[in-house]
């Protein structure tokens, strides 16, 4: 660790009080066994398979390509209106579109391959078999680095529950797929932030075999049409996402990286989510205790978004003096309990 604890840290000199770039910056980070060049990965639903960013620049320069969740079969989604803007975000209902596993397979997969695309399939399913027997079939593809597995669907067995929202679900969707996976690749679990106690579905998931976590999805809002006077969504409620949930994302990640600290979680990779635009937003993920960071509203807008995360977040990390990204997640922690020493009383 090299960062120098109650430096202003809008100053933008390294440690030695020298200005530095992100040219000798360590940017290299992992999940689990799965290595990645960058810490910046695309997010779940917002950049499909990867192809469209692969017109504008070399996916494989990202830490990962992240898929849209594959189903078993395809399916179209919900009905439109699907999408709505808020003040500082979106809110979609567009469901889990798309093609299935076996278009997925065809295409997708040998598309990323040949890119030479670092690649982390998002699964989903109706129940906990149909995630077990995606994500089996999934590890033994080559080309595939990890699984991640999306909870936040809902649960046809048990009226409809998001699996995301109980600890017991999401710990048996969870053992399903690590079972079926068998340590050929990490498994991450993707937390909602619409729970009472993350902590306690987080521990819900590393306790059922997850080798890490991804957090967060979107969380669940509404947005009412005051023209037409009904709900703007045809679904009525959808995902909030981008930066107005960032704070929420940071919140969480600060939870669960802090109950790891504290010996009462599991340790184990964090994945950031949730409204990041830059790399400053990005860093505050990581220095709340995310060991990589997804970029997913903010594509949309900006294909080029992960890909210049990636770089902005290096420069603002190796300006605030730290030589290795590793060393910068979690951070704001130690950087805290520093600073509560210091205001002691003695
Ligand atoms: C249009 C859209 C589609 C999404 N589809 C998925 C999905 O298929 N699977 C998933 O796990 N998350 C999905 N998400 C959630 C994102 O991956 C991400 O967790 C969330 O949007 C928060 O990040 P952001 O604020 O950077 O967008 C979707 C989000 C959006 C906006």
């Amino acid at each position: 660790m090299t960062a120098v604890a109650g430096r202003d840290p809008g100053a933008a000199s390294g440690p030695d009080g020298a200005g530095r770039g992100s040219g000798g910056f360590d940017a290299v980070t992992g999940v689990g066994a799965l290595r990645l060049a960058n810490p910046v990965l695309t997010a779940s639903g917002c950049a499909a398979a990867g192809r469209e960013l692969g017109a504008l620049y070399d996916v494989a320069a990202l830490g990962a390509v992240v898929t849209k969740s594959i189903l078993r079969a395809p399916r179209s989604g919900r009905p439109t209106p699907r999408m709505a803007e808020t003040p500082s975000g979106m809110l979609n209902s567009i469901g889990l579109q798309g093609p299935g596993i076996e278009a997925f397979l065809a295409k997708d997969l040998p598309w990323l391959r040949d890119a030479g695309a670092t690649v982390i399939v998002s699964v989903a399913g109706n129940d906990a078999t149909e995630f077990a027997e995606l994500a089996g079939r999934l590890a033994a593809e080559p080309g595939v680095g990890a699984i991640e597995v999306n909870i936040s669907c809902p649960n046809v067995a048990n009226r409809g529950l998001v699996f995301a929202c109980d600890p017991v679900s999401s710990a048996e969707v969870v053992r399903g797929v690590a079972g079926a996976v068998a340590g050929r690749v990490p498994v991450l679990a993707k937390l909602s932030p619409d729970v009472t106690d993350v902590v306690a579905v987080a521990r819900a998931a590393l306790d059922a075999g997850a080798d890490g976590l991804a957090m967060i999805n979107t969380t669940l809002g509404m947005v009412i049409d005051t023209d037409t006077l009904r709900p703007a969504l045809a679904g009525i409620t959808g995902g909030l996402s981008g930066p107005a949930i960032r704070p929420i994302a940071v919140r969480c990640v600060w939870q669960v990286h802090a109950a790891m600290r504290a010996g009462a979680l599991r340790p184990a990779p964090i994945v950031g989510i949730g409204g990041v635009r830059t790399g400053r937003d990005a860093a505050e993920l990581v220095l709340a205790g995310a060991c990589a960071v997804q970029v997913g509203t903010a594509t949309f807008h900006d294909p080029q978004a992960p890909w210049r995360v990636g770089r902005e977040l290096a420069d603002l990390l190796a300006a605030r003096g730290f030589d290795r990204f590793t060393d910068a997640v979690g951070h704001a922690h130690e950087a805290l309990a520093r600073h509560l020493e210091q205001e002691a009383p003695r």
